[in-house]
């Protein structure tokens, strides 16, 4: 059985674009791989946490995956910072890695100009821990949004990198992402990506909002003057995010959708997407209010590390073997 990693920073309330471009697709992942997903805390420290918030978003992301439809029985789920190994094999990457291909990251480049003049050097550091939570289980498949596409490519080339110069330790990975949801945009601002550290509330769905505030959001979404519902993302970026929200619920095609909706007006179609949105949401919801605090989903976070560690453990000492880090 093929092996699955995927991680979720608990560095705020998850979006609606971490479930349609991340989450959702795990759970089907379940009953045909060998999954681990992770909550990865320790990347959350790439920016300033107030400590207790972050030990309740982590227990709270824990039981999100859990209401999302993660069965314990089936899937591996856990906290990075329980995991010692991500860390260790994290310091082997970074000592792998180039400044040039670290500065070259758009994410870290986006991240860093909001810093000012004191940029956290972790925040540079990043992608390497991400390549290390991944090849530790020697993951087949990594199903992230489209966000993570350039951190995936420097995965499998520090993976090819380990291997040819200290012999073939590491499975090359490959990025999974979802047909429709795999870049959800900013209500407001549909160029940019839908994202939990957007201060403007009205740009982004929240997984634990609830249903009126969903629809509200979604009625106020921007569109555009011309009135035709079809997919462009160039020219249409506000209707074509509708669009692919719509397609990542309903399992439509888009040119299924500009059937369905040819001749009808945005306001139509705002209200389908709302609906489609609160139906998919609220039973998480739900299932996310009987779990959270429950003495249950501390006991599966237990039995995960433990699991998840076993695995991370045999592959890193066949790496630090590799590299001569030993007696
Ligand atoms: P993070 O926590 O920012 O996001 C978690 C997942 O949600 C996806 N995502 C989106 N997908 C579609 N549209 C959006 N607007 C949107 N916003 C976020 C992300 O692509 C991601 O899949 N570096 C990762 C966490 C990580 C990881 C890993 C992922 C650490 N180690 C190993 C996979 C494997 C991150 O910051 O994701």
């Amino acid at each position: 059985m093929d092996t699955i990693f995927s991680g979720i920073q608990p560095s705020g309330n998850l979006t609606l674009g971490n479930y349609l471009g991340a989450l959702k697709n795990f759970i089907p992942f379940q009953d045909t791989h060998e999954c681990y997903y992770c909550v990865v805390n320790q990347h959350a420290i790439t920016a300033p946490q107030d400590p207790q918030l972050l030990h309740e978003r982590t227990n709270q992301l824990a039981a999100l995956y859990l209401a999302a439809g993660i069965d314990p029985h089936k899937a591996t789920l856990f906290v990075q910072s329980e995991v010692p190994e991500h860390a260790l094999l994290g310091w082997m990457m970074i000592t792998l890695a180039y400044v040039g291909e670290m500065e070259r990251m758009t994410q870290y480049k986006d991240k860093a100009k909001k810093q000012g003049e004191s940029i956290p050097f972790g925040l540079m550091a990043y992608p390497a821990l991400m390549v290390a939570d991944i090849l530790l289980y020697q993951a087949k498949l990594v199903p992230v949004g489209e966000d993570q596409r350039q951190h995936m490519e420097l995965t499998r080339t520090m993976a090819e990198r380990f291997n040819q110069r200290y012999g073939e330790v590491f499975t090359i990975p490959e990025m999974f992402t979802p047909k429709g949801g795999a870049r959800v945009m900013s209500l407001q601002e549909p160029t940019s990506k839908m994202s939990k550290s957007d201060d403007n509330q009205t740009a982004t769905i929240y997984l634990l909002d609830d249903d009126d505030a969903i629809a509200r959001k979604i009625k106020r979404a921007q569109t555009d003057s011309e009135n035709s519902i079809r997919y462009d993302r160039e020219n249409k970026p506000g209707v074509s995010n509708l669009l692919s929200i719509h397609a990542a619920i309903s399992g439509k095609t888009f040119d299924e959708l500009e059937t369905d909706y040819a001749g009808q007006g945005y306001g139509t179609l705002k209200k389908d997407v709302a609906d489609l949105v609160v139906g998919e949401l609220r039973p998480l919801r739900e299932r996310y209010e009987e779990l959270s605090g429950s003495p249950e989903l501390d006991a599966i976070l237990t039995a995960g590390a433990e699991k998840a560690h076993a695995k991370a453990h045999e592959t890193y000492e066949k790496a630090i073997r590799a590299m001569g880090l030993y007696r």
